[in-house]
């Protein structure tokens, strides 16, 4: 179980006059074991945040702690908690080499662990992965070509669950995929959390999909969060005029996955 916790983080694009903020002075818990949503209109610096989480972008000011421990910093000891947070992001496409059968992929990632592993334990750690992305162990072998973008996006969860991650960034997972497998991927997600007690970080710019997910919400504008709460007070009750142009631009806040299955 972990928290994750941003204090007054605030990161920098470019130098002097070209400087620009994306993000400012970012204050956010992710309680341990719970969904917390992060939604914003584009640019509003949701993708920044996640990066410094993992060590992409480094904050110009501010602190990021998992458990209390700092995860910024170059020491051995933030680099090694840093693994703890692993970073799922939008295109499945992208994020796999389309050179390396899948299994491949996910028993590199399973380095991450730190830990030894026989060539069998890997074998059977990537088999155990698939299964639990709902992918059979036997298509392990395959390139990522011979799967389809819902089954690609399992794979890189599967990917990121190989480091052993107590956090996940789930950053626009959906947002590439069909209407009619986004439900597939976040009821997997869902699943997942429970089984795994995972503490997400949750973004999205589709308030509908944050809603279905998410017990808890921030809603990100020009790098500043401007409202935070239980997900159904701040999406039925928003307080910020910004979090209601958002609900207006949605027109029926329905639960469109309710149906979905989790295959
Ligand atoms: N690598 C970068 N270099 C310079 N500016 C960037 C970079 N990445 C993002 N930005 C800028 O930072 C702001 C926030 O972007 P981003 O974090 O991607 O927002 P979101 O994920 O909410 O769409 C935007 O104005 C964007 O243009
Ligand atoms: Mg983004």
């Amino acid at each position: 179980m972990t928290t994750l916790e941003f204090a007054d983080v605030s990161v920098r694009y470019g130098h002097g006059a070209g400087a620009h903020l994306a993000v400012r002075d970012i204050d956010l818990t992710v309680a341990s074991g719970r969904v917390h949503g992060l939604v914003g209109e584009s640019g509003s610096g949701k993708s920044t945040l996640a990066a410094t989480a993992v060590g992409l972008v480094r904050p110009a000011t501010g602190a990021i702690r998992l458990d209390g421990a700092d995860i910024v910093g170059g020491s051995a000891a933030a680099r090694r908690a840093r693994r703890r947070v692993q970073l799922v992001f939008q295109d499945p496409y992208a994020a796999l080499d389309p050179r390396m059968p899948v299994g491949a992929s996910i028993a590199e990632a399973t380095r991450a662990t730190g830990r030894r592993w026989s060539r069998s334990e890997r074998s059977r750690r990537v088999g155990e992965l698939l299964a639990m992305v709902h992918i059979g162990p036997d298509r392990a072998g395959d390139l990522p070509s011979a799967f389809s973008g819902g089954q690609r996006q399992r794979i890189t969860i599967a990917r990121a669950l190989a480091a052993e991650p107590d956090v996940i960034i789930a950053d626009e997972i959906t947002s590439a995929l069909d209407v009619s497998v986004q439900g597939v991927v976040l009821n997997l997600l869902r699943e997942l959390q429970a089984e795994l007690a995972l503490t997400i970080l949750f973004i999205s710019h589709n308030l509908a999909v944050v809603r279905y997910v998410c017990d808890t919400v921030s809603v990100m504008r020009d790098g500043r969060i401007v409202e935070s709460g239980a997900t159904e007070s701040v999406l039925s009750a928003p307080r910020d005029p910004y979090t209601r142009e958002l609900l207006a631009a949605i027109p029926v806040l329905g639960e469109p996955f309710d149906g979905g299955t989790t295959r």
